[in-house]
């Protein structure tokens, strides 16, 4: 890679010294470790609603939501902008984010939701690399009517040579807050005393044409799909060679944002219950996956779109300094406190059914069965 690299640049200082014009190529790397945090407060709603997988619908599981308020059955670009609110740390950022939450499965079968601590950080990471740049491209905002997920919640095993497996990290949390493990990509079998931080990839290299939706002259057979809904298609992100960084294929050499959610969970609740339970790890995902390798993360992207690409251009917004959003100055009349991220009101569950508290029955909502 570093040789790569390094006849990349010495090509591109060729070509700039004899072609005599200015190029992008032999600037040096401003941005390739810099990355900025969105914080969001509590989830907006904690609900059975997918609107990128099951638009129109319920969905199969349940979800812990972030973000903007206009979050709902479906959801376009036009209608994340009618949110009134959002828990996330930019007023105008209107985007949703979400993903499946923690159950602890006790001993005599019933199910207990595990609690979430604060709410995400979503680091957007702004992951550049020289080909990016003898290319002339810069890191793009996403543009309106833009979806994407990561992972797969049918994956039950974990393949270390597939970049989306690896995309998945499960960090146990001891008392002092550091990480002192090395990650696992399951849900470690130990007890985790500062709780459980879960940590998902998204791609980052996109086609430049799709927002991950299916053309409306498709396909009724796609499920999911009715006229007025459209079914998710992922043709149009992938990952860059080495997950996070590394260069995008040709097919998808538009750059992004490199997102990663970062959520931590109080299984330590639960420490005094491990005991009873039969020999194995006691968690599972509401979508019934006691693995851990079906986690999976959706963004569905409701920004100003302007403001994001001015934040990408700003060297306040991300040059490696800890990633904090407070130092953004294209941010700074837009930025919310944690008091008001946190002070939001949620929105009504709109799917009904209990999910808090010990769930018997054997069912996970939605009568999600563990397997
Ligand atoms: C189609 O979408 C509409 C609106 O989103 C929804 O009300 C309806 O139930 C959906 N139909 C099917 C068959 O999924
Ligand atoms: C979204 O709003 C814009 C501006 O108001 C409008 O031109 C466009 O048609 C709307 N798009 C959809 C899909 O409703
Ligand atoms: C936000 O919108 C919801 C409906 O979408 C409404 O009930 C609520 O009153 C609005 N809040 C404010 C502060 O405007
Ligand atoms: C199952 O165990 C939990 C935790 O101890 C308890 O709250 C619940 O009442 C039990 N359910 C039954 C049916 O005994
Ligand atoms: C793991 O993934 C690689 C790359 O996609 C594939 O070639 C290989 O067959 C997979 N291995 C298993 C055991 O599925
Ligand atoms: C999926 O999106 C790609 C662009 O990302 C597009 O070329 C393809 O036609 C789409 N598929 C359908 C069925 O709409
Ligand atoms: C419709 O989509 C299905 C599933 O992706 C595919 O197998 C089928 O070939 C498509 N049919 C048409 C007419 O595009
Ligand atoms: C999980 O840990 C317990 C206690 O250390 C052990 O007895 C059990 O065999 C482990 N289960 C698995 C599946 O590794
Ligand atoms: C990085 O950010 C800090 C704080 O905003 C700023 O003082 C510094 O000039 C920036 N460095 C670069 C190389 O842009």
């Amino acid at each position: 890679m570093i040789l790569t690299s390094l006849v990349v640049w010495l090509t591109c200082l060729f070509a700039a010294t004899f072609a005599q014009q200015p190029t992008t190529c032999i600037k040096p790397q401003p941005t390739s470790q810099a990355f900025f945090v969105m914080g969001c407060g509590k989830p907006i709603t904690v609900d059975r609603l997918d609107p990128i997988v099951s638009p129109g619908r319920p969905s199969q599981h349940l979800h812990t939501v972030m973000g903007g308020s206009a979050f709902d059955f479906d959801l376009d670009y036009n209608k994340t902008q009618t949110s009134n609110r959002t828990t996330c740390a930019v007023s105008k950022d209107l985007s949703n984010y979400w993903v499946p939450i923690v159950y602890f499965h006790h001993a005599n079968g019933s199910f207990e939701a595990v609690e979430q601590v604060g709410g995400i950080n979503v680091y957007y990471q702004e992951r550049m690399d020289w080909t990016d740049y003898c290319a002339g491209r810069e890191l793009l905002a996403f543009p309106p009517g833009f979806r994407m997920m990561a992972g797969d919640t049918t994956r039950r095993d974990f393949n270390s040579s597939k970049v989306e497996d690896r995309a998945i990290e499960f960090i146990c949390l001891l008392t002092d807050g550091q990480e002192g493990l090395p990650p696992f990509h399951d849900f470690p079998n130990r007890t985790c005393d500062g709780g459980l931080q879960i940590r998902i990839r998204f791609p980052s290299c996109w086609d430049g044409v799709g927002l991950g939706t299916f053309s409306s002259s498709s396909n009724s057979s796609v499920p999911g799909y009715n006229s007025t809904a459209s079914a998710y298609n992922s043709s149009h992100v992938t990952y860059p060679s080495r997950l996070d960084t590394g260069v995008c294929p040709p097919t998808h050499s538009h750059r992004i944002p490199a997102l990663l959610y970062e959520m931590t969970w109080n299984v330590a609740a639960f420490n005094s219950f491990r005991s009873m339970g039969e020999n194995q790890q006691p968690f599972v995902f509401s979508n019934g996956d006691k693995t851990g390798y079906g986690y999976h993360a959706d963004f569905f992207n409701g920004w100003d779109v302007n403001l994001l690409q001015r934040a990408l251009r700003d060297p306040s917004c991300g040059n490696a300094t800890g990633g904090r959003i407070e130092q953004c100055g294209t941010f700074k009349e837009y930025l919310q406190s944690n008091e008001v991220q946190n002070e939001i009101v949620g929105l009504e569950q709109k799917v009904k059914g209990e999910w808090r508290g010990v769930l018997e029955g054997g069912e996970l909502p939605g009568g999600v069965r563990v397997e």
